[in-house]
């Protein structure tokens, strides 16, 4: 089983790029031989023949990985969709197989493993009839237990955040899957919200998996989110170990 996390949020642009990009550059800046990955990324924008990924290819700068993009994002779609949606619009099939034989080539060169999914768990990869299995879709959910990575969940620090990380923190264990913990990510300073000021206290009182921490909003990064992001790699780092 290969060492590394699985980025999944409580939604979409919550700030699992966000939490990618910083993970990867703190842990090659501590020498760890560590590769991103993003298995299908949708909203690409064309550039004549070619899509470019957003996401995979500011994880590819965060990791300084000299691989090629296919590689580190596999799947890649013009349409702002779920991959399962996308796929359908554009005609090209999803296969785990693909994704799972991407991350094998990547898993055998390097040490560390960072995969950020899209949007939550249950988005939907792709048809249980592409996935080989006798169910109606192929989750992000059954993607990370294939992958056999733990769980790192990137939620809203403000209002709401309570009812969605609790539903996937119940959605990841009762998929048997493992969980490192929880962060809870400011994706704006501008409005102030109250709730941002107790939600981390009562996750922590009531949720079933460590809250590691919040993560102000910094762009660039400062001392406090640098700070934040050592609470990170230290719980990813020490988990299973
Ligand atoms: N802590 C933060 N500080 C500053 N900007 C952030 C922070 N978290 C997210 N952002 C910004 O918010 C937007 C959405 O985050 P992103 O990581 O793309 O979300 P997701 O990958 O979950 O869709 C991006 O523009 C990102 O740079
Ligand atoms: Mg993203």
């Amino acid at each position: 089983m290969k060492q590394g996390v699985f980025i999944t949020g409580t939604d979409t642009g919550v700030g699992k790029t966000f939490v990618t990009c910083m993970l990867l550059r703190s842990l090659v800046n501590k020498g760890i031989k560590a590769a991103g990955m993003k298995p299908v990324e949708t909203g690409c924008k064309p550039s004549g023949f070619a899509l470019v990924p957003a996401d995979g290819t500011a994880i590819k700068a965060a990791a300084k990985m000299q691989d090629n993009i296919n590689l580190i994002v596999p799947y890649m779609f013009e349409k702002p969709l779920s991959p399962y949606a996308a796929s359908m619009i554009e005609g090209r099939i999803v296969e785990p197989a693909g994704i799972l034989d991407s991350y094998a080539a990547l898993a055998k060169a390097y040490d560390f493993m960072v995969v950020e999914g899209a949007g939550g768990l249950m988005v939907p990869v792709c048809s249980g009839t592409n996935a080989g299995i006798n169910r109606s879709a192929y989750y992000y959910s059954d993607l990370a237990g294939d992958l056999e990575l733990p769980l790192l969940i990137v939620a809203r620090a403000g209002l709401g955040t309570i009812n969605h990380t609790m539903l996937t923190v119940r959605c990841a264990l009762e998929e048997g899957l493992r969980v490192v913990g929880v962060v809870l990510n400011s994706t704006s300073g501008s409005a102030y919200d109250i709730s941002e000021d107790t939600n981390l206290q009562v996750l922590r009182n009531i949720c079933p998996v460590p809250v590691i921490t919040r993560l102000s909003y910094a762009e660039p990064e400062n001392d406090e989110t640098r700070a934040a992001v050592q609470e990170i790699i230290s719980a990813v780092l020490s988990f299973g170990s």
